[in-house]
C-alpha cells in the first residue's frame, strides 16, 4: 500500500479531528501517503482532495468540527456517483478509503466496497446509533454539552416552579436523551423506543407537582413519537393538567458543537489508529468501533441498515429513579 484517503461525512462529531490526526500520522509512520478529501462524499465526485503531511493535522485534536468539512452528498446515493467517486480515487492512485461518520456515512461507504473499491468504516457519530461500537466519537462530549443545558434550565426551572421540555438530538436513537435524563436526574423522559402520549406524561408532571417537586424537567429525544413542540401545543391547550408553567428548549446543534472531551479525543485517536492498521492488516469492508473496551472491527454488512437497541434496564431504571 503506498497511498490512502480519509473523508469525514454525515453529522460532523466532536473528535472527528482527533481521528483525522490519527490516520493521517499512522498512515505516514507506515510510509504511506495519506489524502484528505474534503466535503465528505461530494468531495470524492468532485475530486476534491490533496495529500495531508503530519504538520498539516497539528493542532486540531483539540478543535471541534472537521477540517476537511463535511456533506450529505445525495449524488453519492446514485450509481453513476458511487462511479465518479471511484474513477476519481483511482486517477489519483489511492488504494483505500478510511471513513469516518455515522449510519449513512458508513452505508456510503458499504456501498464502495461492494463495488470493489477497499474501505474500513470509523464509527463516529453523537446519536451512538451504530452496530459496532458500544460508543461512538462524539457521544461523550454530546451528552455532556447537554448535561450541562440540564443543570441550568433545573436551576431557573426551581426558582419559577416550572417544567422543562428540554429537546436533545439523537435522530432516531434515544440514547443520548436517555443518558441525558438518567445523569440530569430528569423526571421523565420520552423516547423514539418508547411510545409516550400527552396524557401519561400529563398524569406524571401533575403527580410531580402534587408531591412537592419545585421543578419537572423532561427530556425529549427529537425522534420521540411526541417532540418538544409537539408535546408543548397539547400543555397549551390542557394547562390544568401539569401543575407546573411549562417551557420548552431545544438544544439542536449546539450539542454537536466545541471542543472534544477527553473520552472523544482518546477513543478517536484509538479509532484512527485502528482503521489504518486495519488496512495494513488487509481488512476490507469493516467498521472499526470500541467494543468492550478493545478497539475491534465488525463487518459493515452486519453494520449498515441496523440500529443498536436500547438497553430496556436503563429505561426501567430512569423510571424509577426519576420519583
Ligand atoms: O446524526 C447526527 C445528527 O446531529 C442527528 O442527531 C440529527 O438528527 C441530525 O444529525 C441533524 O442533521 P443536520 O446537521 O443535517 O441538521
Amino acid at each position: 500500500m503506498k497511498r490512502i484517503a480519509v473523508l469525514t461525512s454525515g453529522g460532523d462529531a466532536p473528535g472527528m479531528n482527533a481521528a483525522i490526526r490519527a490516520v493521517v500520522r499512522t498512515g505516514i509512520g507506515r510510509g504511506w501517503e495519506v489524502f484528505g478529501v474534503r466535503h465528505g462524499y461530494a468531495g470524492l465526485i468532485s475530486g476534491d482532495m490533496g495529500a495531508l503531511s503530519a504538520r498539516d493535522v497539528g493542532g486540531i485534536l483539540q478543535r471541534g468540527g472537521t477540517i476537511l468539512g463535511s456533506a450529505r452528498s445525495a449524488e453519492f446515493e446514485t450509481v453513476a456517483g458511487r462511479e465518479k467517486a471511484i474513477r476519481n480515487l483511482n486517477i489519483q492512485g489511492i488504494e483505500a478509503l478510511v471513513v469516518i461518520g455515522g449510519n449513512g456515512s458508513q452505508t456510503g461507504a458499504h456501498c464502495l466496497s461492494q463495488m470493489g473499491f477497499p474501505v474500513v468504516g470509523v464509527a463516529s457519530t453523537i446519536d451512538n446509533d451504530l452496530v459496532g461500537s458500544d460508543i461512538t466519537i462524539g457521544v461523550d462530549t454530546a451528552l455532556n454539552i447537554a448535561l450541562e443545558a440540564i443543570d441550568r434550565l433545573k436551576t431557573t426551572a426551581s426558582s419559577h416552579q416550572r417544567a422543562f421540555l428540554i429537546e436533545i438530538m439523537g435522530r432516531h436513537c434515544g440514547y443520548l436523551a436517555l443518558m441525558a435524563a438518567i445523569a440530569g436526574g430528569a423526571e421523565a423522559v420520552l423516547l423514539p423506543e418508547v411510545d409516550t402520549e400527552p396524557e401519561a406524561l400529563a398524569k406524571e408532571l401533575h403527580a410531580a407537582y402534587l408531591r412537592g417537586k419545585p421543578h419537572a424537567l423532561v427530556v425529549v429525544a427529537e425522534g420521540a413519537k411526541y417532540n418538544a413542540e409537539a408535546m408543548a401545543a397539547y400543555f397549551r391547550t390542557h394547562k390544568e393538567q401539569c401543575g407546573f408553567d411549562l417551557r420548552v428548549t431545544t438544544l439542536g446543534h449546539v450539542q454537536r458543537g466545541g471542543t472534544p472531551g477527553a473520552f472523544d479525543r482518546i477513543l478517536a485517536t484509538r479509532l484512527g489508529n485502528g482503521a489504518t492498521e486495519a488496512l495494513a492488516r488487509g481488512e476490507r469492508g469493516v467498521l472499526v468501533g470500541f467494543i468492550k473496551g478493545e478497539i475491534m472491527t465488525t463487518p459493515l454488512a452486519d453494520v449498515v441498515g441496523k440500529q443498536k437497541p436500547l438497553d430496556p434496564r436503563l429505561v426501567d431504571m430512569a423510571g424509577v429513579l426519576a420519583k
